[in-house]
């Protein structure tokens, strides 16, 4: 036990701290939550079951040359039929908390009209299943499974999506209300606007620069009109809360040209989502830079009050950071003239099997701008993880030390902003299970548990054992 570990707790006067001892622990605040997290359609399968209909993800999935392999979750890691055994593992963790997605198209198959009871009753057993193990449900209600109905009928670029989503999470709330604390509306909805509507490499893969444009208001305006709903129906103590996954932008050189591009980057990818949601208003930069370009009249009056109506906390997700450059004048606007002549480099050291670099820093600085940015909002980390090529080995055992040196020093950067005052109150694990990882599809395994997808067996890697250890500790050993 450290006196860092103790001024950690107190969560003060930090910034004389001197780097600790090896040998000592840094030692997260009293009430931390220990989650991991997974989404309904990357581990659930079932897909035709209890009434399921195809989401996006299910058409994208079959269509040839979109997803590696021509994988798709109609299986995944069959969780729908083993979810007592995944909640036992994460018994034996020890987590404080589990981090889940509800498949839309499970619970109201068109995405209009009343619940099917039989998907409801999946997760009121994953709930009661959690609850009994000591483990607190954190529920996203949106994690990418647009009923493809929806989609038929325009689905995000148009208003009416915003609406049903909200009428559904009345109904999620109507079932699992009064014993779900923690709610989450919408999971990275940049990842479902950019990537689904922009360059089309997720679901439902179309290539169209006003169309996520308007996709990312409508995802905003769902997640104030979902959150209405919420406070409507939950009990007050209820915890409402958004995930995105803000960028860590860094200027290639200090150029104000590369300066500009991380500007312009940070409008349309961060503060798209955080100026409508925390301040009431469209980042002015993207609108001016879009003027000519984009006609913004699909922003209707009193919008920006929905987008801010109030939530408890903010999570983010966090991977790798991103540099960014004033590119050539030939390169392609993908995104509605906001990104123009802007160029991504490729950051200098280690990479993931992702191909994403390693750097804890990138984190750290999300924190501290958030903590500058949006004083008094508690944030939760509620994805961070690493995809690695791991195998068992003749004894059956996984071996996956980069993985545990990834979240070690991702839990040090967490630390570390919680000793420079950010209010950090938890930090959930991607992923408890190596799953459908989109469109690459069962070729990237982020799990601390493998699986081996032709027999569903389950083996806790070495990463699984180190997180365990650090949760008991409550704490990463230096
Ligand atoms: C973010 C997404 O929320 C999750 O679904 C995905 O698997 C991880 N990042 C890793 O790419």
């Amino acid at each position: 036990e450290s006196t860092a570990g103790a001024r950690a707790e107190s969560a003060t006067d930090a910034s004389a701290a001197p780097r600790p001892a090896a040998g000592t622990v840094l030692r997260f605040p009293a009430g931390f939550r220990w989650g991991t997290a997974t989404a309904a359609y990357q581990i659930e399968g079932g897909a035709t079951e209890d009434g399921r209909t195809p989401s996006i993800w299910d058409t994208f999935s079959r269509t040839p040359g979109k997803v590696r392999n021509g994988d798709t979750g109609d299986i995944a890691a069959d969780h729908l039929h083993r979810m007592p055994e995944d909640v036992r593992l994460m018994k034996e963790l020890g987590v404080t908390d589990y981090r889940f997605s509800v498949s839309w198209p499970r619970v109201q198959p068109t995405g209009r009209g009343p619940a099917v009871e039989r998907g409801l009753d999946f997760y009121r057993r994953l709930v009661d299943e959690l609850l009994g193990a000591g483990i607190r449900p954190v529920a996203t209600l949106y994690h990418w499974d647009l009923p493809q109905e929806l989609e038929d009928a325009g689905g995000w670029p148009e208003r009416d999506t915003a609406h049903r989503f909200a009428e559904y999470a009345g109904l999620v709330a109507g079932a699992l209300g009064d014993r779900v604390s923690t709610w989450t509306t919408l999971n990275e909805p940049w990842c479902g606007a950019f990537l689904g509507y922009g360059n089309g490499v997720h679901a439902p893969g179309r290539t169209s620069d006003l169309a996520a444009l308007r996709a990312a208001h409508h995802f905003n305006l769902a997640h104030g009109g979902a959150t209405r709903v919420l406070r409507d129906r939950l009990p007050s103590t209820a915890e409402i809360s958004l995930t995105l996954n803000l960028h860590a932008l860094r200027p290639l050189t200090d150029t104000d040209a590369d300066r500009d591009a991380v500007r312009r980057i940070d409008a349309v990818a961060n503060r798209i989502f955080l100026d409508p949601v925390f301040h009431g208003r469209l980042p002015e930069d993207l609108v001016a830079d879009t003027a000519g370009v984009t006609d913004w009249s699909f922003v209707k009056a009193g919008d920006l009050e929905v987008t801010s109506t109030p939530i408890d906390s903010l999570g983010i997700n966090y991977y790798s950071p991103s540099v960014v450059s004033a590119g050539s004048s030939e390169s392609p606007s993908p995104w509605a003239g906001a990104e123009e002549h802007v160029a991504f480099t490729p950051a200098e050291g280690p990479r993931t099997a992702m191909d994403w670099p390693v750097d804890a820093d990138g984190l750290y600085e999300l924190l501290t701008r958030l903590r500058d940015e949006l004083p008094g909002l508690p944030l939760l980390v509620t994805e961070n993880g690493a995809a690695y090529d791991d195998y068992a080995d003749p004894e059956g055992q996984v071996h996956d030390p980069e993985r545990v040196a990834y979240l070690d020093a991702h839990l040090g950067a967490v630390h570390r902003a919680i000793e420079d005052g950010v209010d950090v109150r938890g930090y959930f694990l991607w992923s408890l299970l190596d799953n459908f990882e989109w469109a690459y599809g069962y070729s990237k395994r982020f799990g601390i548990v493998h699986v081996d997808f032709a027999s569903q067996r389950r083996t806790p890697k070495d990463s699984a054992r180190w997180y365990a250890e650090v949760i008991a500790r409550g704490g990463v050993a230096v």
